[in-house]
């Protein structure tokens, strides 16, 4: 075997080239070496079960045959990219197959090489379309790192000065805080229709171009919209004329249980942007849309990666094997068994705000007990126990106190399990560890961070 530069060495080399504001994960950032299955090998030769999936990309997790054999498929025409200004007819057959997926009628789709790409796109189709710079956003979703897709994402950990040539206004989320904390759904979803409605009229121009909505907000912390809530606002964009834009970059293709995660909301979206696990780690994303919104744009556009052989052979079988393998209610079964376990074994963890999510993208929210005040450091210590104890998982939030737990698809239900036991066993421990401590609350076990990289504050609902 090849001698692998010790960790230390590369986490230097890697400071030395990379800008600081990347964050990596743990206190002895980890390179991973090879993986199959739900399984990976670091540098060192310790193996995970990894339930964080690359950011939930790689939903088939890691060395399956059939992509594998796809690739190299693709590889051996010796053909890896040709451009958009050819004919590319896996591409096309994707975009086909895409089109039937997105239950819209008679839509029409665009490739691109990132979920960033297929927002920015679904923003430049929108406002050309509405002829107007006003978007609608949720707080606490995240939309990607441009221009465009920082100003319509609504956490501040996210965020940069903020300069945008779009002007957007945020609505409420699925998160009830302040004086929605005890509402049930009914009355949620009633209130946070009631803001909307309120916000078209006084914060908005006559038009707008685009609500822009994540089913299921992935980093916020797996906060899903209440149910109803978006049929609610989708009502009243249809009196206003403004499309729906779903983001379904995290939770499409089966991640929430159902292919897409507009499907639990008895909508028709009018555009929906796609990326992450359709290619299982080659890049790959999208738009698809009503056809006279994706043909609003009256100038050339092209994308030189976007749809690209190699990714569309990648797609190709990851779809295929979606599909085979119903994998989209092997998420639902195997999400519900790890969520009410997670339920089940923590109600007793005072440290637990709250453990939701949908299907098998999830989240575990940290908050100081008796309070609803985040704590990063406790979401940041359970992640470092999970690691040692042979299991990945993410953290995010909007104040990095939330653990993210999203498995491959493919994970069993004999894997779900152990990545329950870890994670109950590193959130108990690392509690004991708190209550053990000389200084609590306010010193090292602070109460927010952003991911693992400059602190920050936490964003709260009624604050935008
Ligand atoms: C909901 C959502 N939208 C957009 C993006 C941006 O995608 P990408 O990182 O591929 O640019 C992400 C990435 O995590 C996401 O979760």
């Amino acid at each position: 075997m090849e001698a692998r530069e010790n960790p230390s060495s590369l986490l230097q080399r890697h400071q030395g080239v990379t800008p600081p504001w990347v964050p990596l994960f743990y206190d002895s950032p980890l390179s991973i070496h090879h993986g199959d299955g739900c399984l990976v090998t670091d540098d060192e030769g310790k193996a995970y079960l990894d339930f964080y999936s690359g950011i939930s990309t790689n939903l088939l997790g890691y060395n399956l045959p059939e992509v594998r054999e796809a690739l190299i498929g693709q590889l051996n025409t010796g053909v890896v990219h040709t451009s958009t200004f050819y004919l590319i007819r896996a591409q096309v057959q994707m975009a086909e197959r895409v089109a039937r997926l997105s239950g819209m009628d008679d839509p029409m789709v665009f490739f691109t090489c990132s979920g960033t790409e297929a927002v920015e796109t679904a923003l430049l189709l929108t406002t050309e379309y509405r002829d107007s710079s006003q978007v609608i956003s949720l707080r606490r979703s995240y939309h990607g790192r441009s221009f465009g897709a920082l100003a319509v994402t609504g956490i501040r950990c996210w965020q940069g000065r903020g300069l945008s040539p779009l002007r957007v206004a945020f609505a409420p989320g699925g998160r009830r805080r302040g004086d929605r904390a005890g509402m049930d759904d009914a009355a949620y979803v009633r209130s946070t229709a009631e803001e909307l409605e309120e916000l078209i009229a006084s914060s908005t121009p006559a038009t707008t171009a685009a609500m822009l909505v994540e089913p299921v907000q992935g980093m916020g912390g797996a906060i899903p919209l209440a149910p109803g809530q978006l049929h609610a606002y989708q009502e009243i964009l249809r009196r206003h004329d403004i499309p729906l834009i779903v983001d379904e970059i995290q939770t499409g293709w089966g991640r929430t249980g159902k292919y897409w995660g507009f499907q639990s909301h008895n909508v028709t979206p009018d555009m929906l942007v796609f990326a992450k696990g359709v290619g299982n780690g080659l890049t790959m994303g999208g738009v698809v849309g009503r056809r006279e919104i994706m043909s609003a744009l009256n100038v050339s556009s092209i994308s030189s990666f976007g749809g690209n052989p190699l990714s569309m052979a990648a797609a190709t079988a990851t779809l295929d094997y979606i599909e085979e393998h119903s994998l989209p209610s092997h998420a639902e079964r195997t999400g519900a068994l790890l969520l009410e376990g997670l339920r089940r074994d923590l109600a007793d963890v005072s440290w637990v705000y709250e453990v939701r999510g949908m299907g098998l993208l999830q989240a575990i929210e940290f908050a100081h007990p008796g309070s609803a005040d985040p704590s990063s450091r406790m979401a940041s210590a359970v992640q470092e126990r999970c690691r040692r104890a042979g299991l990945l998982v993410g953290v995010g939030g909007a104040a990095g106190n939330c653990l993210r737990i999203m498995p491959p698809l493919i994970v069993s239900e004999e894997q779900a399990r152990q990545g329950l036991d870890v994670i109950t066993a590193a959130i108990r421990q690392s509690a004991a560890d708190i209550a053990s401590s000389v200084s609590n609350r306010g010193s090292s076990w602070g109460t927010t961070a952003c991911m693992t990289a400059a602190p920050h504050s936490e964003v709260s609902d009624d604050t935008r």
